[in-house]
């Protein structure tokens, strides 16, 4: 589609999913907000992720580790040193700054050592560290210098003998983790795409080294299968080799899953086999044995698998495979050309806003008065929003947008027998309810039974 970036940005920040960080400072440096929709929205993403690793597999147990960790951590995990760094140039001219890769990678070559921007003379590549510092205390050295967590799977290996100790899980067996992370990215962008603050949604998943190509197929497949299950449209997703060249440092070997960006395929999730690397390193490094091995078995290091998906990213990627532009035909009434209409249509699942409760017109106080009552009975057992600003359609209209899944109209009617219609935002089809059943068939379609099984459509 057509623009479809400043379009999504802009409902994004229009109707409260996304605001740029500090804004009336006039923002700060690709950082975002989650307003009231996106902090809905992205906790049903990370519900479902934390709900498909912890109940829908066997042998996964979570774990929330602190995002301050021992300096040690990262030297151990090789994010110290060379490992962890993107090669900067930049332009002698107009001093922009960017990662070498992009350059070399895009049409501009840097035998021109030109600057994509202002064709300016550009530096020699330098090593750059991602790893954001910080310091504990109130002195300033060498001494009390931490970092924020990179990536959040490191709090994940050191806890390995805490949580194999404290669970009597056995081998193989994963550990799951959502929170945020940190880098220095030279070149964020793409509104969340790219951020400096982000989040994880990491599944380590320890296991026999024999053993590990299988699971690493395995859990490839899985992850796709949970985007697919959310609505994403297989032809935008792909899976791809990531070449030996370009292996993160602690990777025998990668694939990305990749979305079809409006700026083109770009990663969301890596899928990695990171060997024996992380558990060997911090074992030589702390003098602590994390060896595994039952019985009279000889002791090894588990191997891990990973899923490393970002919580942005995947929001970024439901949000715009979730947008579509209904053409406006002729109103039945007026015969005038109705607007453009937006539906968002993300998955019962995701969407911030469940259910819409509308009194027909708002200057009828009895009508008011009930759809009140009706708001103040689904309002406990789902995320429920009362509208009563505006014409039914453009209401409708403004749910659909926001994906609200379905919208319940208290009218005359409703004053009389206690029923009120129920309308469903993909299919715009009406049935008429009892105010008494409303809870429970709410909860099925929800649930994902379908809509006209509850009632006959409303012509
Ligand atoms: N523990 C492995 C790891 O961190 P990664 O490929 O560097 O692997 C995994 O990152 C995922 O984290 C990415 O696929 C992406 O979804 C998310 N991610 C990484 N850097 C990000 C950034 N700067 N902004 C937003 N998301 C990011």
């Amino acid at each position: 589609m057509k623009d479809l970036m400043p379009k999504i940005i802009s409902l994004a920040k229009r109707r409260g999913f996304i605001f740029p960080s500090s804004e009336i400072y006039g923002g700060f440096g690709s950082c975002y907000d989650f307003g009231p929709l996106g902090v809905e929205m992205k906790n049903n993403i990370k519900k479902a992720w934390w709900e498909e690793m912890t109940r829908f597999h066997e042998n996964v147990v979570g774990l929330d580790a602190a995002i301050l960790m021992s300096p040690n951590v990262w030297q151990a995990s090789g994010h110290l040193t060379a490992g962890f760094a993107d090669e900067l140039v930049e332009c002698k001219k107009c001093h922009k700054r960017f990662r070498f890769d992009e350059i070399v990678n895009s049409k501009f070559k840097i035998q021109n050592s030109e600057c994509p921007e202002c064709g300016g003379e550009i530096t020699q590549p330098r090593k750059f560290n991602l790893m954001m510092k910080t310091f504990i205390g109130p002195l300033e050295d060498e001494a009390s210098t931490t970092y924020l967590r990179a990536e959040t799977c490191q709090g994940i290996y050191v806890n390995f003998l805490n949580v194999l100790n404290s669970s009597r899980l056995k081998i193989p067996f994963g550990i799951a983790q959502i929170g945020k992370a940190f880098r220095n990215e030279i070149t964020p962008g793409n509104f969340i795409y790219r951020t400096r603050e982000f989040e994880q949604m990491e599944l380590q998943w320890f296991c026999q080294p024999k053993r590990a190509n299988k699971f690493f197929d395995f859990w490839g497949k899985e992850r796709i299968k949970w985007y697919l299950s959310l609505g994403i449209k297989k032809s935008n997703l792909r899976v791809k080799e990531v070449p030996k060249g370009d292996l993160p440092h602690y990777a025998k070997r990668a694939v990305d899953i990749e979305y079809k960006f409006p700026f083109g395929w770009r990663e969301i999730e890596g899928i990695h086999n990171r060997s024996d690397w992380d558990l060997s390193n911090h074992s030589k490094h702390s003098g602590k044995d994390l060896r595994y091995g039952e019985g009279q078995e000889e002791k090894y290091f588990p191997y891990i698998i990973e899923t490393s998906a970002g919580a942005d990213r995947s929001f970024l990627a439901f949000l715009i495979d979730a947008y579509c532009e209904i053409k406006g035909g002729r109103s039945k009434t007026t015969k005038a050309v109705k607007e453009e209409e937006v539906v968002l249509r993300l998955d019962k699942k995701l969407a911030p806003i469940k259910v819409a409760v509308l009194p027909l017109v708002k200057n009828k106080p009895e009508l008011v008065k009930k759809a009140k009552e009706v708001y103040g009975l689904l309002k406990p057992h789902f995320v429920c929003q009362y509208d009563e600003l505006g014409s039914i359609g453009r209401r409708y209209r403004r749910g659909d947008e926001i994906a609200i899944i379905l919208a319940v109209t208290v009218d005359f009617q409703t004053l009389k027998d206690n029923t009120v219609t129920l309308r469903d935002r993909d299919t715009m089809q009406q049935i008429r309810i009892e105010i008494s059943e409303l809870h429970n068939i709410i909860q099925k379609i929800l649930e994902g039974e379908k809509f006209l099984k509850f009632g006959k459509l409303i012509k």
